[in-house]
C-alpha cells in the first residue's frame, strides 16, 4: 500500500496551513545563497498545493512572508518579492488545471506595486475557481489582524451599526483577513521549530499541531502525507474510545 493509499479521503481536514520554515538553513547546510533555500522552496510550494488539490482539501494556507521578515536584509526581502512574482506567473497553469482560486491575506497594501499588481491579476484570473482556495499570507501578522479588526468593531458600535452585544465569535470572523475562511484544522511547521510565529492566533484555536524537522526545501508530497496520517490517527482517538472506534 502506498503512503498515499493510507489517507482516508472522507476524513481530509477543510483547512491545511502551514510555516514554511527553513529555507535559509537549506541553502546554508550546502553551502549556497539564502536565495537558493528560497527558490528551492517555492519548488515545495507547489508540490504540496498540487497534492492538496488532488486530495480535495478545499482550503490551503501558506505562510510565505510575515510583517516581521520586513527587517531581513534589503537584498533578501527584495529577492523574495521578486520570486513571488516569478512564482505567480508560473502558478497561473497550476491553479487554472486544478481549479484553485487563489486569495491573500495581510497588509497587501505594504507589498511593492509589482507585487500586489501581480498578486490582483492572478487573484482575478482564479476569482471563479471552486476546487480550493490557496491562501497566500503576505506581510501578515496575527496581532496587526486583530488590531484592524478590533478597531474596525469599534468604529461600528461607535457609529451604532451594531451594539457590543452583538460582538461574537461570528462578527469577529467577518473582520478578519480570513473571512472567507474555516478554522484551520492542521497546521504544519517545517524545520523543528515549535513556534506560531504570530500566524492565524484566533484562526488555529482548535488546530491541530504537526511539527517536522524537515527543512521546507525538502518538505515533499509524501511527508506531507505523512502529516495528514499523523492528523487522521489524532482525530480518530479525539473524545472516544478504541472500543468505539473499532
Ligand atoms: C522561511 O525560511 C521562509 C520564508 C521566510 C519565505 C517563504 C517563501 C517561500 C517558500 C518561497 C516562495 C513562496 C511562495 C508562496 C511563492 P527562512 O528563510 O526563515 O529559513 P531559516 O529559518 O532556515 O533561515
Amino acid at each position: 500500500m502506498s503512503i498515499v493509499e493510507k489517507i482516508d479521503k472522507e476524513r481530509l481536514p477543510q483547512h491545511v496551513a502551514v510555516i514554511m520554515d527553513g529555507n535559509g538553513r537549506w541553502a546554508k547546510k550546502k553551502g549556497l545563497m539564502r536565495v537558493v533555500g528560497h527558490e528551492r522552496g517555492s519548488k515545495s510550494v507547489n508540490n504540496i498545493v498540487e497534492a492538496s488539490a488532488k486530495l480535495g482539501i478545499p482550503y490551503l494556507t501558506l505562510y510565505a512572508f510575515s510583517t516581521e521578515n520586513w527587517n531581513r536584509p534589503e537584498t533578501e526581502v527584495s529577492t523574495l518579492m521578486k520570486l513571488l512574482v516569478k512564482t505567480l506567473k508560473k502558478e497561473i497553469k497550476t491553479l487554472t488545471e486544478n481549479n484553485i482560486r487563489l486569495n491573500a491575506i495581510g497588509c497587501l497594501a505594504d507589498l511593492p506595486e509589482r507585487v500586489r499588481n501581480e498578486l490582483l491579476e492572478v487573484m482575478e484570473i482564479t476569482k471563479n475557481n471552486s476546487h480550493m482556495v490557496l491562501t497566500l499570507a503576505l506581510s501578515y501578522g496575527s496581532r496587526e489582524e486583530l488590531i484592524s479588526a478590533i478597531k474596525a468593531i469599534s468604529d461600528k458600535v461607535k457609529n451604532n451599526i451594531i451594539s457590543v452585544n452583538d460582538i461574537d465569535e461570528s462578527i469577529i470572523n467577518k473582520h478578519l483577513y480570513t473571512q472567507i475562511l474555516p478554522d484551520v484544522d492542521l497546521l504544519i511547521r517545517t524545520s523543528g521549530e515549535h513556534r506560531i510565529s504570530n500566524f492565524l492566533l484566533w484562526q488555529i484555536a482548535y488546530a491541530e499541531l504537526y511539527f517536522t524537522k524537515t527543512l521546507w526545501p525538502d518538505f515533499k508530497k509524501n511527508d506531507f502525507y505523512e502529516a495528514l496520517i499523523n492528523y487522521q490517527k489524532r482525530e480518530r482517538r479525539f473524545g472516544k474510545t478504541s472500543e468505539q472506534l473499532s
